[in-house]
């Protein structure tokens, strides 16, 4: 078959700087071993995230000078709403800041304390969130989830039985609403199927319990049920997601993600008495209810975003993009998560580095030592990112080790990828060399993104 470019070409460029392996020895060794801690200067290609760190198109950029940036009432808020209507499908839309104001308003408006709020998998500010305003994080995940190797199409699914042992148990009304994120951020960007939201969603009906997407990545899982589910091949990317949103009450949003924006995010619903709610708390801890936390011109370039991000040749770009870099990887034998995920390439840490313990920290010190390699600078995601239990003050150990290579959308091209793919692969072959971690500041909530390490 014949090759397919991205669908937009470059207007604007950004120069990055590379620097040596001796200065980058030093640079990771003054941000404590923590990739979070690096300055953006000293990187070379920014794989920390894809959150906010995506090119918006010349269409935002229209947008973003066209901002009303009245306090009440701005046109560019009313653009907003209606690019959720049409095409999320929900009435009432509260902006906020990003992800974590709107998962906060959710939380403390819909959590009782002592109530369970059930996750395919946790999310970090999701979960924090969740135990600040009472509640109890459950894990509903099929387990395929928890394993790397598990090539399972679609591991982001929710196991029906784990919900169903938690009514048995506790009772329906023992649970807060179903926090139900397509697709999975800590599994590897693992989409769940339109059947299972199709069986989640009467399963929730039947027991009167609301399910609150976090739709942060849902576009990305939106083009996996079009590639990978049958019946869907012949629908566009649109019309899935709608249905998919269909399931649910309402969703937590991070634009900052699919939206393709620097910064932004919501809280939208189709009950009108939270909405209603939330519109009152927005007010005390955001912004006015038709700006929440964010400027007119930001509003706009999320209105813009929305339309753009179910565009077919795009999401397709965006999607291949992150599996030709993890095809090289596996190609190759380093050892990654499968099937490769929506939005990012994760290393399996446990099994690039077999003698390294979890308490040496595998996965921090890998992405610490990739940093040094080639100024590629990724993420832990295993047990420094899943803190510790509330309870017992114990580490929590999830049964993942990874380094996440997030990819920015629209922002890196194929090279970019090769490159990263070549330090991968030598620090692979050269993977005895690497040593585990000591960690010498833990912060007590989010530690990831502050605590620090010594080389052991
Ligand atoms: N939900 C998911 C699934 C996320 O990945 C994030 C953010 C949030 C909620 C919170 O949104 O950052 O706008 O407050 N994830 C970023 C990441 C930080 O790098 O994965 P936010």
């Amino acid at each position: 078959s014949r090759t397919v470019a991205e669908p937009y070409k470059i207007k604007m460029v950004e120069t990055i700087k590379t620097t040596t392996p001796d200065y980058r020895s030093w640079a990771i060794r003054e941000a404590g071993y923590n990739t979070f801690l690096l300055r953006s200067e000293d990187v070379y290609i920014d794989l920390l995230t894809d959150s906010g760190t995506s090119a918006m198109s010349d269409n935002q950029w229209a947008g973003m000078m066209l901002g009303d940036e009245s306090y009440a009432g701005a046109r560019n808020f009313y653009n907003l709403e209606r690019a959720v209507r049409e095409i999320y499908g929900f009435q009432h839309v509260i902006p906020t800041h990003q992800g974590r104001a709107a998962e906060h308003i959710t939380s403390q408006l819909r959590i009782e304390p002592g109530q369970f709020v059930p996750m395919n998998m946790y999310f970090t500010t999701t979960r924090e969130h969740a135990e600040r305003a009472g509640g109890t994080f459950v894990d509903c995940i099929v387990d395929e989830a928890h394993d790397a190797a598990s090539e399972f199409p679609f591991k982001g699914n929710v196991d029906l039985a784990k919900l169903r042992r938690i009514v048995d148990e506790h009772g329906a009304d023992s649970i807060a609403y179903l926090s139900i994120a397509p697709s999975v951020n800590m599994a590897g960007g693992q989409p769940m199927s339109m059947a299972n939201l199709r069986e989640v969603s009467e399963w929730a009906r039947a027991h009167q319990v609301a399910i609150i997407f976090d739709a942060t990545r849902a576009v990305e899982n939106a083009y996996f049920i079009q590639r990978r589910e049958a019946g869907y091949a012949d629908k566009t990317v649109r019309d899935i997601l709608r249905e998919m949103m269909s399931y649910g009450e309402g969703c937590t949003m991070s634009s900052k993600k699919d939206n393709l924006v620097n910064i932004g995010g919501f809280l939208a619903t189709n009950n009108e008495q939270f909405a209603t709610a939330a519109k009152e708390m927005v007010v005390i801890f955001e912004g006015l209810h038709t700006y929440g936390g964010m400027a007119g011109r930001d509003m706009e370039a999320v209105a813009r975003g929305i339309y753009e991000m179910v565009d077919d040749a795009y999401i397709a770009s965006r999607v291949q993009q992150v599996e030709y870099l993890g095809g090289r990887l596996r190609d190759a034998g380093v050892p990654v998560v499968l099937p490769i995920g929506g939005h990012a390439v994760f290393l399996d840490a446990r099994r690039f580095l077999p003698d390294i313990p979890d308490d040496q920290f595998q996965a921090q010190s890998l992405a610490a030592h990739l940093y040094v390699d080639s100024g590629v600078r990724g993420m832990e995601r295993g047990m420094v990112s899943a803190g510790r239990d509330p309870v017992t003050g114990d580490h929590h150990r999830p049964k993942l080790s990874l380094v996440r290579l997030t990819i920015p959308r629209r922002a890196y091209t194929n090279l970019h990828m090769d490159v990263v793919a070549e330090s991968c692969i030598a620090l692979h072959r050269e993977r005895d060399k690497i040593r585990g971690l000591r960690m010498v500041h833990e912060p007590r909530s989010l530690r990831f993104f502050q605590a620090r390490f010594e080389l052991l």
